[in-house]
Parts: structure tokens; C-alpha cells; sequence
């Protein structure tokens, strides 16, 4: 247990299990709206096109709901500080992506949500209710925000594959616990930071 110094902030080792289940069901739908809107969009206009997307779009909602509370939640719980060892240019890189990812995490669904009302087609969640549009019906906002939803997915991409090729080196190659730390069922106390 990492101990409490005196009129010192408490910074804990390890992430905590609040803070694994953000980060690992966040990441879960996140790759699951890749996997939905790649494969939709490969499929001709039909029902099985539209159910597809209105799973894409319900999905997306509950991103959106989870980054409200998962923000709320990190600006009251600091994560554990970074490995001693990392130089000012990777703390760097480490904090603009973790940034990006939370923007990222507001703006693809908001462009989306957005995108859906443009064209005035309903944002249904799974079925139960029907979000309100955002903005009445616009051709030229529609074509904005899909460009735009459309640019920022490949840029979600390109830090995903940036940050999980930061955490595999940091695994493998640095030997640290960063890894470990955001991983259940794991302890870190047998690895250096
Ligand atoms: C974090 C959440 C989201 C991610 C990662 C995401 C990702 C994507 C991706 C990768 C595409 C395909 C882009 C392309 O290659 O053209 C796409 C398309 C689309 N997304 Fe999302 N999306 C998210 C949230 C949403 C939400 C909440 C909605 C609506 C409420 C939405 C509506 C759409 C629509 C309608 C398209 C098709 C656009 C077109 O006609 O080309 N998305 N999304
Ligand atoms: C594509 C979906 C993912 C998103 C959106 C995402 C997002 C994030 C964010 C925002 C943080 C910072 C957490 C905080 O301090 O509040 C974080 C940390 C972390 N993520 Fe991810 N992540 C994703 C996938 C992954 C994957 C697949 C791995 C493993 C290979 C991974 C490994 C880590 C690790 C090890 C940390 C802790 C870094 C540290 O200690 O500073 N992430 N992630």
C-alpha cells in the first residue's frame, strides 16, 4: 500500500479499479465503432446498412455518457505520476495523448450527434429513447461535420495506435509498471518504475 506523507498530495501507484473500468470499457467501444461503421459502410444502403449505424450511433451516445463521468471522476482522482526514468519529451507525448484521447472522446460523438441532426435522422439509444437534434436540418453543416467526423476518426486512430505502441514499450523494452498499473488483476510491486 503506498503510504500517505504529510501535508503531501496523495498520489496512488497503480491506477485504480474505477479508473481500469473507464479506461478498458471506453477502449472496448471505442474499437467496437470502428469494427460497426468500417463494416457498415462496406454494405449497400439497406436494413442491414441502417442497423448497423443506428448500433454505431447508440454506442456512441454511451461513449459520450461515460466521458462526462469518467472527466468528472479523473479531475477529483489524480492518476499515479509517470516512471521516474521518462525523458521531458515522452512526458510530453504522454500527456498530449492522454489530452487528445479525452477531446477526442467529447468530439466524435458530438460530431456525429451533430451530423445525424443536420440531416434531421434520429439518434435512437438502443431503442429506449430518442436523443433531441442538435441543430436543424443543413445540407452544408451535414457535409462539414462528416468530413470532419471522418478526419478525426483517422486521427483517433493514429493515437490509439501511437498509445498502444507507447504501452507495449514501456512493457517490454523499459521494464516499468505503466503497463501493469492500468491492468487488472495485476500487482505492480515486482517491476521498477
Ligand atoms: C467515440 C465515438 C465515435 C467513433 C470513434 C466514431 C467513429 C466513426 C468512424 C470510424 C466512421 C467511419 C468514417 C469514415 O471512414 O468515413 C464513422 C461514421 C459515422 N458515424 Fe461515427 N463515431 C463515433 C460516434 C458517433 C455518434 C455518437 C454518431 C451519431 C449519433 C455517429 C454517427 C456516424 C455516422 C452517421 C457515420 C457515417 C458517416 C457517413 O455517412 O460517411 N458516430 N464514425
Ligand atoms: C483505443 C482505445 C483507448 C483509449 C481511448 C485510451 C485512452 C487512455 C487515456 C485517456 C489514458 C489516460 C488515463 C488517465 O490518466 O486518466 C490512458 C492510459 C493508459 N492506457 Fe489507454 N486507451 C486506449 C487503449 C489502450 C490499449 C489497447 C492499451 C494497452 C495496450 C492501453 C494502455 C494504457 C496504459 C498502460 C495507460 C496508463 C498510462 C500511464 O500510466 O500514464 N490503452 N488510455
Amino acid at each position: 500500500m503506498p503510504s500517505k506523507v504529510p501535508n503531501q498530495p496523495f498520489f496512488p501507484k497503480r491506477y485504480t479499479a474505477v479508473a481500469q473500468i473507464f479506461h478498458w470499457v471506453i477502449a472496448a467501444l471505442i474499437v467496437t465503432q470502428f469494427a460497426l461503421a468500417w463494416t457498415a459502410e462496406d454494405l449497400p444502403l439497406g436494413i442491414h446498412k441502417l442497423a448497423l449505424f443506428a448500433r454505431h450511433k447508440s454506442f456512441g451516445m454511451t461513449i459520450l455518457m461515460l466521458a462526462v463521468l469518467r472527466l468528472l471522476w479523473r479531475l477529483k482522482n489524480p492518476p499515479p505520476p509517470l516512471p521516474d526514468g521518462m525523458t521531458p519529451i515522452e512526458r510530453l507525448l504522454a500527456r498530449a495523448t492522454h489530452i487528445a484521447f479525452y477531446v477526442l472522446l467529447f468530439v466524435m460523438p458530438l460530431t456525429g450527434w451533430m451530423m445525424s441532426s443536420a440531416k434531421n435522422y434520429s439518434v435512437s439509444w438502443f431503442g429506449l429513447f430518442t436523443w433531441p437534434n442538435l441543430i436543424g436540418k443543413n445540407e452544408h453543416a451535414f457535409d462539414l461535420l462528416r468530413s470532419t467526423h471522418d478526419i478525426l476518426s483517422d486521427v483517433l486512430f493514429a493515437i490509439a495506435v501511437l498509445h498502444i505502441l507507447a504501452a507495449l514499450k514501456h512493457h517490454f523494452w523499459n521494464k516499468d509498471d505503466v503497463l501493469v498499473r492500468m491492468l487488472p488483476f495485476t500487482k505492480s510491486e515486482k517491476r521498477t518504475s
